[in-house]
């Protein structure tokens, strides 16, 4: 953990500009994909016009193969800079069903036990869940993408059809964590500014990286 003038780092560069990126990626790809989607609806709804992105059918697919590039190869940057670069392990590990549950149930009673770089062992595992799950919408996207060169993938995903649902129960997973990963950054606001700036004062513990 490095030191600065009394603060500490506790977000590495390459994890605040890849976490912003996506962050813009994945937007576009949930608003124009809700575009997308209002054009052969997999169920008996339609999201509302206002929050979609694209205008039409043609222009929404053009934003969605647009961000898709940036969010899989951004993605790419940070899963391996995670994994080669220790900072999975520094951070997200060690990850038990026991110690989520405790903090869970500590959440419950109000106790939200948050120091500035260092995760709680919820935020470790909706981290590691989101992660898993923006891994499963490029995937299934892709079998979407390209059923034909994608087959075997597809057919593990029970085809076509099942690609499209599973496609839309990952968007639908992310769109949970935003709204409660975002409740908690409001809930925890001092949070916030090291996400930009990457440093937070000495008197609170700093990440292991
Ligand atoms: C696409 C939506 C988002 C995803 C998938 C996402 C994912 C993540 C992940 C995986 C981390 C941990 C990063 C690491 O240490 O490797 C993180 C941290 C963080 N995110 Fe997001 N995020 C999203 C949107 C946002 C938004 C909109 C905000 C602003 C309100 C935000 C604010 C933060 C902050 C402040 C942290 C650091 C939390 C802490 O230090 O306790 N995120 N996010």
């Amino acid at each position: 953990m490095a030191t600065q003038g009394g603060k500490i780092l506790v977000h590495p560069l390459l994890v605040r500009i890849t976490h912003w990126i996506n962050v813009v990626a994945m937007l576009i790809m949930i608003f124009s994909g809700w575009r997308i989607y209002n054009a052969s609806p997999l169920f008996s709804f339609k999201f509302p016009v206002d929050l979609t992105l694209g205008g039409w059918l043609g222009g929404a697919l053009q934003w969605h193969f647009a961000a898709m590039w940036v969010l899989a190869f951004n993605g790419l940057a940070y899963l391996l800079y995670g994994i080669f670069g220790g900072h999975f392990k520094a951070n997200f590990l060690p990850l038990t069903p026991r110690a989520i549950w405790n903090e869970f149930a500590k959440a419950l009673r109000g106790k939200i036990a948050h120091e500035v770089g260092v995760y709680n062992a919820v935020q470790r595992a909706a981290y590691v869940g989101v992660i898993c799950v923006i891994v499963g919408l490029v995937l299934t996207g892709l079998v979407i993408w390209k059923p034909v060169q994608f087959q075997g993938l597809g057919t593990l995903m029970g085809g076509f059809e099942g690609a499209r649902l599973l496609h839309f129960l990952c968007m639908s997973l992310v769109v949970l964590f935003i709204f409660v990963h975002v409740v908690m950054v409001a809930l925890v606001p001092r949070t916030f500014l090291p996400m930009l700036t990457g440093h937070a004062k000495t008197n609170n513990h700093g990440h292991g990286d």
